[in-house]
C-alpha cells in the first residue's frame, strides 16, 4: 500500500504492473529529454541575434522536425499498445472472483466454490483497531491464492463503480448491466489495498477494496471453512 510521502507507483505485486512501472518510466525518460532539449532552445533563443531579411522556406528544416517528432511518438505507441493486448489476455484462470459494487460497499461472490458469499464494507474509525488502516480497511476481505492466474468479474448495482488495486495493476469498472472481465496474478503473499475510482456518490470516498494474498494450500483452507 501507499505510505507516508509515497507520491510515485506502488511497488508492483504482479508481473503487468512490474511492466506498467517500466513503462511509465519510459515514457517519464522520452518526456524529459524532450522537455530539456525544447527547454534549452528557447533559453538559448534570448541570447543571439541571428536575422535573416530574406528568409521565405527552409523544406529541409520542416520535414526533420516533423519526422523526428512522429518517430519519437512510435517509441511510446509501440510499447503501449503491447500493454495494452497484455493486459488483455486472459491466461486459463484457475480461480474466478465476481465483485460487485453498490453503493456504497462492495460484495463478492466465489462462483466456483459453492457460490461463497460476502458483502466488504470499509470499517468506521471509531471502530477501528490501532493497528488499522483509517479509509482503507475492510471488514471481510478477499481472499485469494498467491500465483495463480485470478480473473475478475466486475459489475455494481447502481450506478458506475471501479474496482482499483494500484499494486496488483487492476483498475476496472463495475457498470450496471455489464459484466466487465480482467485477469491478474499475485506474484507474493500480503495485503493489498484498494479504493473505488468512479465517483459513485456521497461515500464513494469509504468503499475501500483489501486483497488477502495467502499460499494456495490456504486459500484452500479458508474455502472449505467457509463451505462448511
Ligand atoms: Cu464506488 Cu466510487
Amino acid at each position: 500500500m501507499s505510505t507516508w510521502a509515497n507520491l510515485g507507483l506502488q511497488d508492483s505485486a504482479s508481473p503487468l504492473m512490474e511492466q506498467l512501472i517500466f513503462f511509465h518510466d519510459h515514457a517519464l525518460l522520452i518526456l524529459v529529454m524532450i522537455t530539456v532539449l525544447v527547454g534549452y532552445l528557447m533559453f538559448m533563443l534570448f541570447f543571439n541575434n541571428y536575422v535573416n531579411r530574406f528568409l521565405l522556406h527552409g523544406q529541409l528544416i520542416e520535414m526533420i522536425w516533423t519526422i523526428l517528432p512522429a518517430i519519437i511518438l512510435l517509441f511510446i505507441a509501440l510499447p503501449s499498445l503491447r500493454l495494452l493486448y497484455l493486459l488483455d489476455e486472459i491466461n486459463e484462470p484457475s480461480v474466478t472472483l465476481k465483485s460487485i459494487g453498490h453503493q456504497w460497499y462492495w460484495s463478492y461472490e466465489y462462483s466456483d466454490f459453492n457460490n461463497i458469499e460476502f458483502d466488504s464494507y470499509m470499517i468506521p474509525t471509531n471502530e477501528l483497531a490501532t493497528d488499522g488502516f483509517r479509509l482503507l480497511d475492510v471488514d471481510n476481505r478477499v481472499v485469494l491464492p498467491m500465483n495463480s492466474q485470478i480473473r475478475i468479474l466486475v459489475t455494481a448495482t447502481d450506478v458506475i463503480h471501479s474496482w482499483t488495486i494500484p499494486a496488483l495493476g487492476v483498475k476496472v469498472d463495475g457498470t450496471p448491466g455489464r459484466l466487465n472481465q480482467t485477469n491478474f496474478f499475485i506474484n507474493r503473499p500480503g495485503l493489498f489495498y484498494g479504493q473505488c475510482s468512479e465517483i459513485c456518490g456521497a461515500n464513494h470516498s469509504f468503499m475501500p477494496i483489501v486483497i488477502g494474498s495467502v499460499p494456495v494450500n490456504y486459500f484452500i483452507k479458508w474455502i472449505s471453512n467457509n463451505n462448511s
